[in-house]
């Protein structure tokens, strides 16, 4: 498969991606909640449950996986890559060495790891990735996203794309402004075009096809302490037209992050999302929370109890997958796909 071909089956219609990257220091907060301890037999047993659920050849075109996961095997000895690919997806690899200090700001932060990046990406795709992820974070403030945030993470993540290009992956171009804070909903559009509009003048100075990438937004959403709650059809309007202005139409696949919402949040919001695009973009998920809460619950009550882990997740990619067409509705919410 070509660069295209990889990004157009990564978010196929009816299929998002399951970002399941959460580094050590991550799953941890996640386990932390839920009570179980962060070992390595508890953080594979927890992944090979999921990828080998029911719902991964129906709607998970992708899954995300994080430095320990791709070399680690199933407890029946399959490589993780490869028990990804027997149920139908593409794997994949977050090769950010995440958000660090950005010096000359107080409070931003600059995404790192290009250092040996080329030599790593030769290693990721010898495990079978296809894939890649980087992200980039924005904080709002009075005073954030400063200029320099904005120019430093674009120039990062296009130099990111170029090498993942040259080595035969698809890049996952994530540049993510934070839900947290009190801004409304008119300031969360301001600076995702600001942002986007740079990445993608960064991107195009360093010569990447965008035809072979993925963009990973969030959506155009207040803040989380914002007092003025929005509709998810004013959500769904705001984030069409946003990503309309400000991204180019070359791109193929647009695979929102849950970025703190909600399980049905995030399936509302996408679901209108789709039910009213009027772009050449498909629309889909690259959800980890939205996708991972519920079965990860599921995993705290009872690790043993795979059915019931692996339904909880089954009917979370279900709902996903239809919210992906404009099919989902509240009242499916109910039906278990036990
Ligand atoms: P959330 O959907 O939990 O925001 O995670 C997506 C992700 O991959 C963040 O980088």
């Amino acid at each position: 498969m070509n660069l295209e071909e990889t990004a157009k089956k990564m978010c196929q219609k009816g299929k998002g991606i399951l970002a399941a990257d959460e580094s050590t220091g991550t799953i941890e907060k996640r386990f932390k909640t839920i009570n179980v301890e962060n070992t390595e037999i508890n953080r594979v047993s927890f992944r090979e449950t999921l990828f080998s659920s029911q719902a991964m050849k129906n709607y998970i075109g992708g899954v995300i996986l994080f430095d320990e996961t791709i070399r680690q095997k199933s407890s029946r000895g399959i490589p993780i890559p490869e028990l990804i690919k027997n149920n139908g997806a593409i794997p994949g690899i977050k090769v950010d060495k995440g958000a660090k200090k950005l010096a000359g700001s107080t409070d931003e932060t600059i995404t790192e790891g290009l250092d040996g990046l080329r030599e790593r990406l030769k290693e990721y795709y010898d495990l079978g990735a296809r894939f890649t992820k980087w992200r980039a974070v924005y904080k709002i403030t009075s005073n954030f996203p400063s200029l320099q945030c904005i120019k430093s993470n674009a120039h990062a993540l296009a130099r990111y794309a170029s090498l993942v290009q040259e080595a035969n992956m698809v890049p996952i171009v994530e540049p993510e402004v934070l839900m947290d804070g009190d801004h409304d909903i008119e300031k969360c559009f301001q600076v995702t075009a600001n942002v986007l509009n740079e990445c993608y003048n960064e991107l195009a100075l360093h010569k990447v096809n965008l035809r072979g990438t993925v963009l990973k937004p969030n959506m155009i959403l207040p803040g989380i302490e914002c007092g003025n709650k929005v509709s998810s059809t004013e959500i769904a309007q705001k984030t069409i037209q946003c990503l309309k202005k400000n991204v180019p139409d070359s791109v193929p696949g647009i695979a929102f992050l849950s970025g703190g919402q909600s399980e049905i949040e995030s399936s509302r919001n996408l679901n209108e999302i789709n039910k009213i695009n009027n772009t050449s973009f498909v629309f889909t998920f690259s959800y980890g929370r939205g996708l991972q809460a519920s079965a990860l619950k599921a995993f705290g009550q009872n690790k043993k109890d795979i059915k019931n882990i692996q339904n909880k997740f089954n009917h979370r990619a279900k709902m996903n997958g239809l919210s992906s067409s404009g099919k989902w509705s509240e009242d499916l919410e109910d039906q278990s796909v036990a």
